[in-house]
């Protein structure tokens, strides 16, 4: 199938982009560069540098690439700027998509995936989630990918634009080639691994008085390769039909907490790992962990490498490899 996947040159996307390849789908990708990375890109991965806001752009992209899905993954996706600046997040987030969405329908393209979040949910108190809990977002970045959801529902029923949202929870680890280089970096994993190399002095524990086996929160880490294969499922069976719909992805059973990490990745690395225990972080919730039953049910989805220490071997050693350009 050829598809386009926005935000194609970032960490999931560039997975997602490798994912596709390898099983014989044309990926194209349009990405603005403002998060990605031009070289997360294999050679010869066509590529087009550019907004999906822009209309003229994205519509002959469409048209001329004879596209007949899209993964949508550009986005913003830092809660806590989504708190201090929600407009970007609207105008981006939501805006973009609505955009993407015009473009497709002007070009006549009908398969839609989304890149969703466990933030939708907002803080559940019961676990695992599954896709019919109630979606109560706590901060304006779910608020968005909801909004979007919604809007998707709609366009089903009044264009006959199929899609799926893919609610993800804690995405980690690299694949051979492409692994997380953000800036700032924000996420536990490639944090306590920095800390490990030496690049940073001390890792700071959020809070370890939540109501969890060692008061520290815990977290579903899905694997990145396991989460872009769920993407390749995703859009063939959009291509067999079928409603729109949303699914979580994570790999469920009791998840992991914030110090089981560190000690994972003392155990992986072989270096100490320095820790200060410092204040809760706002709208933290203490656990959320995914019950991905209907993605295995529905499209026979399976993690394959939910052990959290094949997770952090395989961001080490993308870490290691590229601490230059991937
Ligand atoms: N944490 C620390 N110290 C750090 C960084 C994180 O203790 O330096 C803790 C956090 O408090 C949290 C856990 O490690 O309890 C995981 O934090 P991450 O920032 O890695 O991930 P989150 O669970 O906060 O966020 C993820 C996605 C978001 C998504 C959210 C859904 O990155 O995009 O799940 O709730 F919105």
């Amino acid at each position: 199938m050829r598809v386009l996947v926005t935000g194609g040159a970032g960490y999931v996307g560039s997975v997602v982009v490798e994912e596709l390849a390898r099983v014989g789908h044309s990926p194209r990708v349009l990405d603005n560069l403002q998060k990605g990375h031009r070289d997360a890109l294999a050679e010869g991965v066509p590529f087009v540098q550019g907004d999906v806001a822009d209309r003229p752009l994205v519509e002959a992209l469409l048209r001329d690439e004879k596209i007949e899905a899209v993964i949508h993954m550009a986005a913003d996706s830092l809660v806590g700027e989504s708190v201090t600046d929600p407009a970007k997040y609207w105008r981006n987030n939501v805006g973009g998509s609505l955009a993407l969405l015009d473009s497709m329908r002007a070009a006549n393209v009908r398969a839609f995936v989304l890149s969703s979040t466990a933030a939708v949910y907002g803080e559940p108190e019961k676990q695992p989630i599954d896709e019919d809990a109630a979606l109560v977002p706590t901060n304006p970045y779910g608020d968005t990918k909801l909004t979007i959801e919604r809007v998707l529902r709609t366009y089903d029923v009044a264009y006959g634009l199929r899609s799926i949202a893919l609610r993800y929870f804690n995405a980690a680890g690299a694949s051979e080639r492409c692994g997380e280089r953000h800036d700032p970096e924000t996420h536990l994993i490639p944090i306590v691994l920095e800390v490990a190399a030496g690049t940073r002095p001390e890792v700071s524990i959020f809070g370890d008085d939540y109501p969890t086996p060692d008061g520290t929160c815990v977290r579903d880490y899905i694997h990145v390769l396991d989460l872009a294969r769920a993407h390749v499922l995703a859009i063939e069976s959009l291509g067999e039909g079928g409603p729109t719909r949303a699914y979580n992805l994570g790999c469920g059973g009791d998840g992991y907490s914030v110090k089981q990490v560190v000690e994972t990745v003392r155990a992986v690395t072989g270096h100490p790992v320095p820790v200060k225990m410092a204040p809760r972080r706002a709208g933290d919730p203490a656990v959320l962990v995914a019950s991905s039953a209907r993605i295995q049910r529905e499209l026979g989805w399976r993690p394959e490498r939910q052990d959290l220490r094949v997770i952090v071997e395989s961001a080490w050693r993308f870490l290691r490899a590229h601490s230059s350009p991937c």
